[in-house]
């Protein structure tokens, strides 16, 4: 059987609830998911919640619950929020799972029986925003987190330590035979000097709190909740539970995560592998920040967007392709709710939107809902079929390189050359001059460009392709399509019934 294509989101901290930053990462992960389904492969997409730790536990003891309590909460605006944007989602992991415990202590105990775990000491200087120790001279002014602004706390513990500082070598090594193990390459050449800087073992249990889960040694430690969180990746495969299931789909091909979050997953989670014995994943994708105000979302800035406010005004497809059209992958990017309705209006009211009415309604109108065989061999339908076949390759290699926004620059060339071929061709003046052999061309030809634009945008907008396709009339289910035979020339059947829906995606006004 064939190895499965296993990418991954963070698992998000239910201290806090879902947000445009965090749904960024996972309609990412989404729309790659959905790609490579339509490509014919088989994909594992997972997504969940990281529910143990200090932090979470400060959050409930706060709201007067228990963690458990706490999570069992929260842990549903994630699965409602996800549910509402469309995420397709293989599984769901919460790190509270029966599952996860079993999978975190089997490789704990791997560890500590091969001599990576031993009892240690150590004192610092404490975020627990970051569930992370600072070095002095990392700290902000005042004695400050550096992302959260909060004052550390200094934390003096026996606690056990992983030996990180054994890997650092071999880390190294791998990063130079694979290149592409993190990305962008900034992001790599950052972590890589990091390594090269020395690697300190560090802490994975805590004695000060008890919500985690305990280490299977010395129950009076739980584990640090980062070193828990990672395993997250493994369990949700099999690991510690199902060997065969694991064996076939670990390891992932891409890990997304934030660059906030890139250190943990390009530094201790490989080395954490290693010495597991286990084989690495493909690639640790890091992307940029989404801003609100030129800053970073947060709760203590009270700058959140919860995706339903924007859901609410332009609906579900256009909030997945706003995003991911409007923002370079890897690099920070800012939201602004004018800069969302003027892409709006322009890629998919005007371009997507009037050209689906424009050729549904033409087919109603002249040919009474029957699509009409066309003649092959015109000289503007061999332009339009080979801009269809440049768009094809165009979004394969930019998916390949994740640049999601020039994958849709390159399907947006498809669907502009599809209107300048309406404006040129004149189907309207064709039927005035009853030139009815050229009409049906034209009409056939654009409504075959609009199919393959229908199966090529559906990874972003799928329940706008499945409004369309119904348009069209077309026989073959929307799910059904593989590419790149789907994307092929010629796949509407004359005969087939077209008809005029609702606009798929009404003008809006800047009203707010
Ligand atoms: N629980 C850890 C991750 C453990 S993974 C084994 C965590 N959780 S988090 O809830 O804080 O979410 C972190 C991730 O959410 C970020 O790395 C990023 O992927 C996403 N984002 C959170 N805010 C974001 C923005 N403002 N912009 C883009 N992504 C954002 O860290």
């Amino acid at each position: 059987m064939s190895k499965p294509f296993y990418i991954t989101t963070p698992i998000y901290y239910v201290n806090d609830v879902p947000h445009i930053g965090t749904a960024y990462t996972t309609v990412a992960a989404d729309v790659l998911a959905r790609y490579r389904r339509l490509r014919g492969e088989e994909v594992f997409f997972l997504t969940g919640t990281d529910e143990h730790g200090q932090k979470v536990a400060d959050t409930a003891e706060s709201k007067g619950f228990s963690p458990q309590q706490w999570a069992d909460q929260t842990v549903t605006a994630f699965i409602d929020a996800w549910r509402e944007l469309d995420v397709s989602n293989d599984d769901f992991i919460r790190t509270t799972e029966d599952r996860h415990t079993v999978a975190v202590q089997t490789f704990l105990r791997k560890l500590h029986d091969q001599g990576d775990i031993y009892l240690g000491h150590y004192e610092g200087w404490y975020c627990v925003g970051c569930e992370d120790y600072y070095l002095e001279d990392a700290l902000a002014e005042g004695r400050t987190c550096p992302v959260h602004g909060r004052v550390v706390e200094w934390l003096s513990q026996d606690n056990y330590f992983f030996r990180l500082s054994a890997y650092a070598e071999r880390l190294i090594e791998h990063y130079e035979t694979h290149p592409d193990f993190v990305r962008p390459e900034e992001r790599r050449n950052e972590m890589l000097s990091f390594i090269r800087g020395g690697l300190n073992d560090f802490s994975i249990s805590r004695t000060s709190f008890t919500w985690g889960i305990p280490l299977p040694w010395d129950p009076q430690h739980v584990t640090y909740v980062w070193f828990e969180a990672l395993i997250n990746y493994l369990t949700a495969v099999g690991f510690g539970a199902d060997p065969e299931r694991f064996a076939r789909i670990w390891p992932a091909e891409y890990h997304f995560v934030g660059k906030d979050i890139l250190r943990f997953h390009s530094v201790t989670w490989p080395a954490m592998l290693m010495a597991a014995g286990l084989e690495l994943p493909g690639c640790i994708q890091a992307h940029g920040w989404l801003l609100v105000g030129g800053e970073k979302m947060s709760k203590s800035k009270a700058n959140q967007i919860h995706p339903r406010t924007l859901v609410e005004d332009f609906g579900v497809d256009a909030y997945r392709y706003y995003f991911l059209r409007e923002l370079s992958f890897g690099q920070d990017g800012s939201f602004s709710y004018e800069g969302m309705v003027n892409r709006y209006n322009a890629d998919l009211a005007n371009d997507y939107g009037n050209l689906a009415s424009r050729v549904t309604n033409m087919v109603e109108r002249y040919c009474d809902g029957v699509l009409p065989a066309g003649e092959a061999g015109g000289e503007a339908e061999d332009v339009l079929a080979g801009v269809l076949a440049e768009a094809v390759a165009g979004i394969d290699r930019e998916m390949g390189e994740l640049a999601y926004d020039r994958a849709l620059g390159a399907l947006w060339s498809l669907v502009r050359a599809t209107n300048r071929y309406v404006e040129d061709q004149a189907p309207w003046a064709l039927a005035k001059r009853q030139e009815t052999a050229r009409l049906h061309t034209v009409l056939y030809s654009a409504s075959e460009a609009l199919r393959a634009i229908a199966v090529l945008v559906s990874p972003w907008m799928p329940r706008t392709s499945a409004r369309l396709w119904e348009m069209l009339g077309m026989a073959e289910p929307l799910e059904a399509q593989r590419l790149p035979e789907a994307a092929a020339w010629g796949r509407c059947v004359p005969g087939q019934r077209v008809s005029k829906g609702e606009p798929l995606f009404p003008r809006m006004e800047v009203t707010k």
